[in-house]
């Protein structure tokens, strides 16, 4: 039985007031729901602020990215470890703007997965193809090499800690949503690759997210396939009246 997992990522928007506004409005309506589970993922500099503020909340705070490394020279990164310390449960890795706006390679995102892990952070490994990577018919051959190269040396008791997240490139931002047929399809096919990867149980057991302009009008058709177990949300996110609805679909 895997809770539906619905999670904000806010990216490069906000101030400091308006962050507060939104997670006191999530959190008022939210309540004690135990039938889904809620995660916002704020800018890093946000993050202690935003913890703070959700205490005693069951919405999860997470960063967006984490460096590779625990310490050291490694100038404007900011660790795991610093994420967890300031009161992130949780991390994305491999989100699509990190890989094509900032170049990060399957290596890297594969090292910033044991990173998060080891620091005791739930990771979000984020997988998707360009449209030209679809149209070449090469969607499955994308996805299943980032998986793979995502997972690399993660154990099978440590999935529990992993939430994939199917994020089309071509969807993210856009407006242009991947169909129900279409994301079950990918989903399904990612949810064999774990099952190959690791075991049936631990196929089963693993959320895998849909992102890519989700919106209260879609979501609860996303929702309703049976290998959609949660969305990650870009633009509808950033309001209580555009992410509270998907939330509501969704549990
Ligand atoms: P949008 O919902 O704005 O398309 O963004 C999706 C996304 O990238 C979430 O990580």
């Amino acid at each position: 039985m895997r809770i539906p997992f619905i999670a904000g990522n806010w990216k490069m928007n906000l101030d400091r007031r308006s962050a507060l506004e939104l997670v006191e409005g999530l959190r008022r309506r939210v309540g004690e729901r135990r039938d889904v589970e809620v995660a916002v993922f704020p800018p890093s500099v946000y993050l202690d602020e935003i913890a703070r503020a959700l205490m005693g909340s069951p919405i999860r705070v997470g960063g967006q990215n984490c460096c590779d490394e625990e310490s050291g020279a490694f100038t404007g990164e900011v660790s795991a470890t610093m994420l967890a310390d300031v009161g992130a449960e949780l991390v994305l890795v491999g989100h699509s703007e990190r890989r094509h706006l900032y170049g990060e390679g399957d290596e890297l995102i594969r090292r910033k997965v044991h990173a998060a892990l080891d620091a005791g952070l739930d990771v979000i490994l984020c997988v998707g193809e360009t449209i030209e990577e679809r149209e070449a018919g090469h969607t499955e051959q994308v996805v299943a090499r980032q998986l793979r190269a995502g997972l690399e040396g993660i154990s099978a008791p440590e999935m529990a800690r992993v939430t994939v997240a199917y994020e089309p490139v071509w969807a993210i931002g856009t407006g242009h949503t991947a169909t129900a047929a279409q994301a079950g399809e990918v989903h399904a096919y990612l949810r064999g690759l774990l099952e190959g990867l690791y075991s049936e149980p631990v196929a089963a057991a693993t959320r895998i997210q849909y992102g890519g302009s989700v919106k209260a009008d879609n979501a609860a058709e996303l929702m309703a396939v049976t290998d959609v177990d949660g969305a990650l949300v870009g633009g509808a996110s950033l309001k209580p009246e555009a992410f509270l609805p998907i939330i509501e679909f969704s549990g």
